[in-house]
């Protein structure tokens, strides 16, 4: 795949080690949503890596100090339903005070079109740095669509988080949002023929959530 500026994916052991696990068909669902939020926790430090401090005064036992904080206010995640929320605990764990919005998208299973039927955001979302998370980046279709979604609501700041790409998801994401950042902890090969990704981990809202 090209290489593009805005695509982050990650080369770790630690998460090469936990996404072989999550691939594997015989790990239950609770192992499978301690991982999601795990891997999502190591790419939220790298995903703030960048992020504007604010400065405060701190005393600590001995002096007073200028110290340096992340405006926890300034950031809010946006899961994509129903997958995406088995992200949200793993970047709470760093950024506990991020206010969470919804969008509800599926894939129609013929068309591959995704549909949006649900979204509500917190106040002032427009002035906030926004990871939208998903662990699957397959079409990209999904992605796209609630991203257009966030911006046309004058969301300016995007970030993109999934645990699993195929590099067709990238390329569309790219296409259709150059200025978004987007962070994969890993890249697969491709998508089959129902646009599933390969060798991917099947539908990750089902292992989530235990409906198959
Ligand atoms: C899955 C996944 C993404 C989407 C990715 O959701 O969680 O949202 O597919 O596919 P795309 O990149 O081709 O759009 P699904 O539609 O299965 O809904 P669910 O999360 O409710 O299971
Ligand atoms: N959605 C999933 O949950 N898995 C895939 O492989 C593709 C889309």
């Amino acid at each position: 795949m090209k290489q593009y500026p805005n695509v982050f994916v990650f080369d770790h052991p630690l998460i090469k080690h936990k996404v072989s696990i999550l691939r594997d068909k015989n790990t239950g669902m609770k192992e499978f949503r301690e991982l999601i939020e795990e891997i999502t926790t190591i790419m939220t430090y790298e995903a703030m890596k960048d992020v504007d401090l604010i400065p405060v005064e701190v005393e600590t036992p001995l002096e007073r100090t200028v110290q340096y904080r992340v405006p926890e206010e300034s950031v809010a995640i946006v899961p994509i339903l129903r997958a995406g929320l088995g992200m949200v605990n793993g970047v709470h764990r760093v950024l506990p005070t991020a206010r969470v919005g919804h969008i509800g998208m599926y894939r129609d299973e013929k068309t591959l079109q995704p549909q949006e039927y649900y979204c509500k955001l917190p106040d002032g979302i427009e002035e906030k740095k926004v990871f939208v998370v998903d662990p699957m980046l397959a079409t990209g279709g999904s992605a796209a669509d609630a991203i257009s979604a966030l911006k046309k609501r004058g969301v300016k700041d995007i970030t993109m988080m999934c645990i699993i790409a195929a590099p067709e998801g990238i390329e569309r994401l790219v296409a259709a949002h150059p200025d978004v950042r987007v962070f994969a902890s890993t890249l697969d090969r491709c998508l089959n023929e129902h646009g599933y990704i390969l060798p991917g981990l099947g539908d990750a809202g089902d292992r989530l959530f235990g409906t198959k």
